[in-house]
């Protein structure tokens, strides 16, 4: 078997082009979390479910390993910044985002492409990351246009 170089097998996953995703949740002492995820993706649609995976050197981990209830947001264009703050470590991420409360008080951030507000259903192991499945509860398709993510930069659907 090849050694895998990780850099070179980031780049080349890169290729892939995603959507660009936040992931919010709440824990049991009201602490809000938000990481920036581009392995967002879909699984089923009846019943519906969607996956994601974190990270296990996120300063959110155990707050989402601990989380019944989380929240994607599917970014729109114009929210690179939305993007940028949420892939900061750690911190309170919150203070210049527009957002109200969505189910058991998870964050729903404005503007959004799209919002899924999902109950944890099934966490798989995934090397150094969690792989999270989430059962949607509820969702929101304000048909704005989506941000792109392909190899290490933002994009604009054309
Ligand atoms: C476009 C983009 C996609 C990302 N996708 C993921 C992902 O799918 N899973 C993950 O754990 N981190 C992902 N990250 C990195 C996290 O957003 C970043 O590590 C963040 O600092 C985590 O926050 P925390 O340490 O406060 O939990 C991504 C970052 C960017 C910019």
């Amino acid at each position: 078997m090849a050694d895998i170089d990780p850099i070179e097998f980031r780049n080349a996953l890169g290729s892939f082009p995603t959507g660009v995703t936040v992931i919010t949740s709440k824990d049991a002492d009201g602490n809000l979390y938000g990481v920036t995820a581009n392995s967002f993706n879909s699984v089923s649609l009846d019943p519906a479910l969607v996956l994601w995976s974190i990270g296990k050197t996120s300063t959110s981990y155990n707050a989402f390993m601990d989380a019944d209830y989380w929240n994607v947001h599917i970014l729109a264009s114009d929210q690179e910044a939305v993007s940028g703050n949420f892939a900061q470590k750690g911190g309170d991420k919150f203070v210049d985002i527009d957002f109200s409360e969505g189910v058991k008080g998870v964050p729903v951030i404005a503007g959004c492409a799209a919002v899924m507000q999902c109950q944890i259903e099934h966490q798989y192991e995934g090397g150094d990351h969690i792989i999270m499945v989430g059962r949607v509860l509820d969702f929101n398709d304000s048909g704005k246009a989506p941000l792109a993510f392909s190899r290490g930069r933002y994009a604009r659907l054309a």
